[in-house]
């Protein structure tokens, strides 16, 4: 059984006072096996975040189905869902999405706050994944006090404490400098070979290159998608590059 099965996912957005609809996702399918790293590239608007969304159970597909872990979304109860998110998914935001009134530590505590853990619980947690991610210097900094890359790897740090089924990540090194971009990617790849199953959404032909996987989403559909497997980061880096091509010229595989 995969990890992640998305069926025939649908999405139709409805526009206030009667307006045209858009239908941001048509006919979505594809599996996540665990320990998988899958990235997801596409043209902007192409659907992206509405699929990332719909797999992370913050919005609702019009048709189709979610199956995480043998776990149907759909049969989640309404107010359980926020527990089912923070039980099961990690999630890094492009623009990090840390509580600037916090430091970083309880930033990362956060879920498990939520989840009501014990402190013990909680220091023995962050003590086992803070020095692979390099924060135990600024664990008592506060957001705004931190670089980018700092605050990233923070919320990195956030969505794994929680142990969580997989890590959703869109655009995770959208807003970061090159330097501080490649070692977010070296952390993902250093975690995703722990075992750590990823599903990341992203424009960058670099970060997909470092992915087991990567689906091409188009006019709402997957339109191709190409495996890593023994191909080095650089040939990856060619290949995707090769199908983006394609892509925009609206070219069929
Ligand atoms: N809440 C919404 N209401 C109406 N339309 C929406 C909404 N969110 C997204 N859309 C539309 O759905 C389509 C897909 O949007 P989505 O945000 O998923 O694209 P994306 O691939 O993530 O783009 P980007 O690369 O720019 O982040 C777009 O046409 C967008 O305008
Ligand atoms: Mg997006």
């Amino acid at each position: 059984m995969s990890l992640l099965e998305a069926k025939n996912i649908r999405k139709v957005y409805k526009t206030r006072f009667g307006g045209a609809s858009v239908e941001a996702l048509k006919n979505v399918s594809f599996t996540v096996e665990k320990g998988e790293y899958v990235a997801i590239m596409g043209e902007s608007g192409s659907g992206k975040t509405t699929l990332l969304n719909i797999i992370a159970a913050l919005d609702k597909a019009t048709e189709g189905t979610v199956i995480l872990d043998g776990m149907d979304l759909a049969k989640v109860r309404d107010r359980d869902i926020a527990g089912f998110r923070r039980d099961n998914l990690g999630y890094v935001f492009q623009d990090f999405n840390l509580l600037d009134t916090f430091p970083l530590e309880d930033n990362i505590y956060l879920p498990l706050v939520l989840a009501g853990r014990k402190p013990d619980e909680m220091q023995e947690r962050l003590g086992r994944i803070a020095p692979s991610l390099g924060i135990e210097d600024i664990l008592k900094k506060y957001p705004y006090e931190v670089s980018g890359g700092q605050k990233q790897r923070a919320a990195v740090a956030r969505a794994l404490i929680t142990d969580p089924r997989i890590i959703l990540a869109d655009e995770p090194t959208g807003a970061l400098d090159s330097k501080s971009s490649d070692e977010l990617l070296e952390l993902f790849k250093k975690v995703n070979q722990t075992g750590q199953t990823i599903l990341m959404v992203t424009h960058s032909t670099k970060a997909a290159s470092n992915a087991s996987r990567v689906l091409f989403i188009k006019d709402g559909t997957i339109f191709h998608q190409i495996y890593k497997g023994d191909c080095s980061d650089n040939q990856m880096y060619q290949k995707i590059s090769d199908t983006l091509t394609l892509l925009a010229q609206g070219g069929e595989q």
